[in-house]
């Protein structure tokens, strides 16, 4: 039934299926356990082999760490019963943390015909990225934390503070306690209420996200923060960090008895993050650190709820792809969206 009504592939036809957020949402993309199931299969599917995914190219304005926005290209191949191409135009401004009705991150997905090459979908990203980076430190979370996690520190109330609230939900069935820590206490305050009741959890809004971390067995970082803040008086036994961003230093990783990341190729090639930077000087080697693939293939993670675990993620732009395409074809069977067209016939061929 989806076939047909999904825009041929194979075929010279021009059309591309464009959907904005609302045609996302209505299509279902804020159904978490839809995506964490899509994000555990696209790890499945790496960690085999089935997918091409090189580091994505960064572009910083100005150039360097010292960017007041950035744009990220990152492009993939899916293989399998997939068989889609498809890429991310991933981009962040400082500027739009404090410009209200703007969020910091804003993207775009395109899928694309690896046949023909034609683009057949074109459809926004940033709610696309906030769903896939939660879901991964979700599946992180699920393999990292102890056993018998019930509570759990979220730092960052902002867009992905919200969809870390419906991942380590989702991930994390003993959990009874989230505090919501944010440095804009107000903010926290608002993402508790909005949350509120949603899931069988009490979400406490905080600003001091150490003494709540103290209190915490699973820690999870998704703040606009420049510097690390999380150092070596936050490591305990019995506990797991997971960062999406750079909130935890080098010491850190040399604490951890394990050591974990999305995609090793591409987060090596970051320099700024903690991980390539005790490599970088030699003091972790490349078998000790986990992929996010080894984790969900059933390679052992916690042997020990005693060990404390490190894992991080930069972002995988196949994972972007794999849940749009999911969101295309649901879109495609509820006659959402708009058709347009590249052209009704090529000037020069
Ligand atoms: N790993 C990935 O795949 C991936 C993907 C997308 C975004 N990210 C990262 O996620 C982070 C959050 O993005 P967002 O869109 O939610 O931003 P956002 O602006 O919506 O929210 C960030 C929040 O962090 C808070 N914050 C900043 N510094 C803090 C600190 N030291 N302690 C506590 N709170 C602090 C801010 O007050 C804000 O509420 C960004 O750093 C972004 O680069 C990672």
């Amino acid at each position: 039934m989806i076939r047909e009504e999904t825009i041929m592939l194979g075929t010279i036809n021009s059309e591309i299926l464009f959907l904005q957020q609302e045609d996302q949402i209505k299509a279902g993309l804020l159904d978490m356990k839809m995506v964490m199931e899509i994000t555990e299969n696209t790890y499945k599917m790496l960690g085999q082999g089935q997918i091409q995914n090189p580091p994505k190219v960064h572009l910083g304005i100005p150039a360097g760490q010292v960017w007041e926005s950035f744009f990220n290209t990152m492009p993939c191949h899916i293989a399998g019963d997939m068989n889609i191409a498809g890429v991310k135009w991933a981009a962040e401004s400082k500027k739009n943390a404090w410009t209200p009705g703007i969020p910091y991150g804003i993207d775009v997905s395109i899928l694309s015909d690896p046949e023909t090459v034609l683009p057949f979908c074109i459809q926004d990203g940033t709610i696309i990225t906030a769903m896939r980076t939660s879901a991964v430190a979700g599946v992180q979370a699920k393999y990292c934390a102890p056993s018998d996690t019930e509570t759990a520190t979220l730092i960052g109330a902002g867009v992905i503070g919200r969809t870390m609230i419906m991942a380590v939900c989702e991930a994390i069935p003993t959990l009874k306690t989230i505090y919501l820590a944010d440095i804009d206490l107000p903010k926290a305050r608002a993402v508790a209420a909005e949350y509120a009741g949603k899931y069988p959890v009490e979400i406490i809004p905080t600003a001091d996200s150490k003494s709540a971390a103290a209190k915490s067995e699973l820690i999870v970082g998704e703040t606009t923060a420049r510097k690390p803040f999380i150092d070596k008086s936050w490591v305990k036994p019995h506990s797991a960090i997971v960062c999406v961003s750079n909130e935890a230093d080098t010491d850190v990783v040399k604490l951890a008895d394990v050591n974990v990341v999305d995609y090793w190729d591409q987060i090596i090639t970051f320099k700024n993050k903690a991980i390539t930077q005790v490599y970088d000087a030699g003091e972790i080697t490349r078998e000790e650190v986990l992929e996010t693939s080894d984790l969900v293939l059933g390679k052992p993670v916690r042997t020990d709820d005693e060990q404390f675990i490190y894992a991080c993620s930069l972002g995988l732009g196949a994972l972007d792809i794999t849940v749009a395409y999911k969101i295309y074809q649901n879109a495609s069977a509820m006659g959402l969206g708009t058709r347009v067209r590249l052209w009704d016939k090529p000037l020069w061929e």
